[in-house]
């Protein structure tokens, strides 16, 4: 099982931990509406929940923590649903900017920050500049992402460095391919995490799950406890993974 990492990490005994999570953050509107709740509710309730988790992951040893925040295709829901996460974004990122920091924690955002308003995007910045040189955790932070237009982002690259003569077309190769992406340089997710009963991957991360564990469970988002977590990467050790071979 040379796929998995043995690591001791602080107060955690040693155990299996895939090199790399995604998680996509299901199920905050169903969570409120449960309680009679508005939605912004359940997002708020969230938003804790991916504070929590992300500092549980950063203990137990992960390397790679990438999270889905916000999908191009979220740009649908109803103004006010947008401008409050937005907020949101802002409030949690502002407020993570000191703990990303003490832990170690570099922050990469997966997506298209143009779309976003220009405090925002400022602050993205501020995160991504200071946590540059951060050697703990990656956290990325898919917002405004999609998938397919990630691989079309990278597509329009590799057919510009063509034309400009600096790549031909015989070396195009799926590492050439792989560092075009938002995720460049980083390993693919050892293990993909949909709460909320849905089980789909909903344009997260297509290119890089080719060969990805999914394990979908049916705690609501804002419920999900690190507990929740030890038990995904429980079923992910006791996979196996064959990549296409025997
Ligand atoms: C999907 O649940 C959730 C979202 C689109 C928003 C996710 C955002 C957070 C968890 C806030 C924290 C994030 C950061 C980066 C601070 P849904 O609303 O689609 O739930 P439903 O399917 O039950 O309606």
């Amino acid at each position: 099982m040379n796929w998995l990492k043995k690591q001791k990490c602080g107060s955690v005994p040693v155990k299996q931990v895939p090199a790399h999570i995604g998680i996509i953050m299901d199920g905050n509107g169903r969570w409120a509406k449960k309680r009679g709740l508005p939605r912004s509710a359940g997002h708020s309730a969230g938003a804790e929940t991916f504070k929590k988790i992300v500092q549980y992951c950063s203990k137990i040893g992960l390397k790679h923590l990438t999270v889905y925040a916000f999908s191009t295709e979220n740009w649908r829901r109803p103004a006010a649903e947008v401008t409050f996460l937005m907020g949101l974004f802002e409030q949690y990122l502002n407020d993570a900017l000191k703990d990303f920091e003490q832990r170690n924690i570099k922050v990469v955002f997966l997506g298209d920050k143009s779309a976003f308003s220009p405090n925002l995007q400022r602050l993205i910045a501020d995160i991504e500049q200071v946590s540059q040189s951060k050697t703990g955790m990656v956290l990325n932070v898919a917002m405004n992402y999609g998938g397919r237009s990630e691989i079309i982002r990278a597509a329009k690259a590799i057919a510009s460095d063509v034309k400009d003569g600096k790549l031909s077309v015989e070396a195009i190769d799926e590492k050439v391919f792989a560092d075009k992406l938002y995720t460049e340089g980083q390993p693919d997710p050892d293990l993909i995490i949909r709460p909320s009963g849905e089980k789909r991957l909903s344009n997260f991360l297509l290119w890089q799950s080719a060969y990805t564990e999914f394990v979908f469970m049916n705690v609501l988002w804002p419920d999900f406890s690190e507990k929740d977590l030890d038990l995904a990467i429980d079923e992910y050790a006791a996979r196996n993974r064959r990549f296409g071979g025997v």
